[in-house]
């Protein structure tokens, strides 16, 4: 088709917008990529390879279809966090009626990629339900990469911890309490249960629950699956083996009956804090926090870090992943999504900086901020 005058000022005058270089974080705005399109990465996570972040996350389409996996996890890279590169498709669907596990029309959610250093391969792990199967299979599952921004192989998918009881689990746990099947949920006696392994055994065979994750490299090279169980009632953290695309059986339970979701994980001066949601699905909650001295707990559980106006919707979001900055000693970026799910591909992206008040992790809204927040006094970035 022949292009008009007006049509051809139009394009041009978009890829002039599109070039148009970012400064500052504009929390649930639009956010255009190099191309001027609004970034397309939902529960997203980053990583940080070689002078370069890279933002993985769910790639949505319109209308409520968009809520599975059509198209795979979307890839951008940036070197100031502002500006992104759109690079593709990272991780592709398999074809509809392949059998593959990642077919067309699955889901796959809250991708994060982590390096092995030993293997020299990008991993990027998620959460995967089966085709036509809804949020039954609970299952997590692994892709690998020569390259951060992918082409990623699909290697197989887990139910974590089959066969192995968590860290310090009572022997007298290990035998089901009469009746306990038929406790009211929410109950003390029910609450009890659970922390004394009602589910944890239940899925002891089959391997546990695995929904909303995250993943966490320590300083020793060490890496964690931290994930939803137990019918969303209890965190699990699972460590990864050596070449970090398996499990080793270590792992351990989070907050047992506590019904969190969307869990993203920091270290801060040798301790450990998490943020998590409350389970109501696509709709917004009051988040909450953590801090251990160990990954393996005991974890304490603190306040919901969020403060001042919508702080009990999180700012009408969920978490997906916190940011430590590169080359700033503990500056870090919250990162949570806004979903939309009539219209999933419209879904906007609340990053915020987090600051901490003793033990007890803080986020403020602002329209508009940038990272030289980090480097103010730690008063003024907290009051900006
Ligand atoms: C949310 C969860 C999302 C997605 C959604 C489906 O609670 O955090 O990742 O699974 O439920 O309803």
């Amino acid at each position: 088709m022949k292009k008009t005058l007006l049509g051809l000022l139009l394009t041009l005058a978009s890829a002039t917008q599109a070039q148009q270089k970012l400064t500052a974080f504009e929390p649930g705005k639009v956010w255009p990529d190099d191309k001027g399109t609004h970034l397309n990465a939902h529960g997203a996570g980053v990583l940080y390879d070689k002078g370069r972040y890279y933002l993985f996350g769910e790639h949505k389409i319109a209308g409520p279809r968009g809520n599975s996996a059509q198209v795979g996890v979307h890839c951008y890279s940036s070197t100031d966090l502002y500006n992104w590169k759109d690079e593709g498709i990272a991780l592709t669907v398999a074809p509809e009626g392949s059998g593959s596990e990642i077919e067309k029309g699955s889901v796959i959610e809250r991708p994060k990629v982590v390096f092995n250093k030993k293997t020299g391969k990008y991993v990027m792990w998620f959460h995967l339900e089966l085709k036509g199967k809804g949020y039954s299979a609970a299952r997590t599952a692994v892709a690998v990469s020569d390259k951060a921004t992918g082409p990623y192989a699909y290697m197989r998918s887990y139910r974590p911890g089959a066969g192995q009881w968590p860290l310090g689990f009572k022997e007298e746990w290990k035998q089901p309490a009469p009746n306990e099947a038929n406790l009211k949920w929410w109950t003390p006696e029910w609450r009890k249960a659970v922390t004394e392994g009602l589910f944890v055994r239940r899925d002891l065979q089959p391997g546990q629950m695995a929904r909303d994750m995250t993943v966490f490299v320590d300083d020793d090279g060490k890496a964690y699956n931290i994930h939803s169980s137990e019918e969303n009632l209890t965190l699990h953290v699972a460590e990864l083996t050596d070449d970090y695309q398996g499990f080793t059986g270590r792992w351990n339970t989070i907050a047992p009956a506590g019904h969190n979701e969307a869990p993203a994980l920091c270290k801060r001066n040798g301790k450990y804090y998490l943020i998590t949601s409350g389970c109501t699905g696509w709709a917004p909650n009051a988040a909450r926090s953590f801090v251990s001295s160990s990954i393996w707990g005991p974890w304490q559980q603190l306040g919901n870090p969020a403060t001042g106006p919508d702080a009990d919707s999180t700012y009408h979001s969920q978490s997906t992943y916190i940011l430590p900055v590169a080359g700033k000693k503990n500056a870090f970026i919250f990162m949570a999504d806004r979903w939309t799910p009539k219209n999933p591909i419209e879904g906007g992206y609340i990053w915020l900086p987090l600051s901490f008040e003793g033990d007890q992790p803080r986020l403020q809204w602002a329209d508009r901020w940038n990272l030289g927040v980090f480097d103010q006094p730690k008063k003024a970035a907290v009051a900006q």
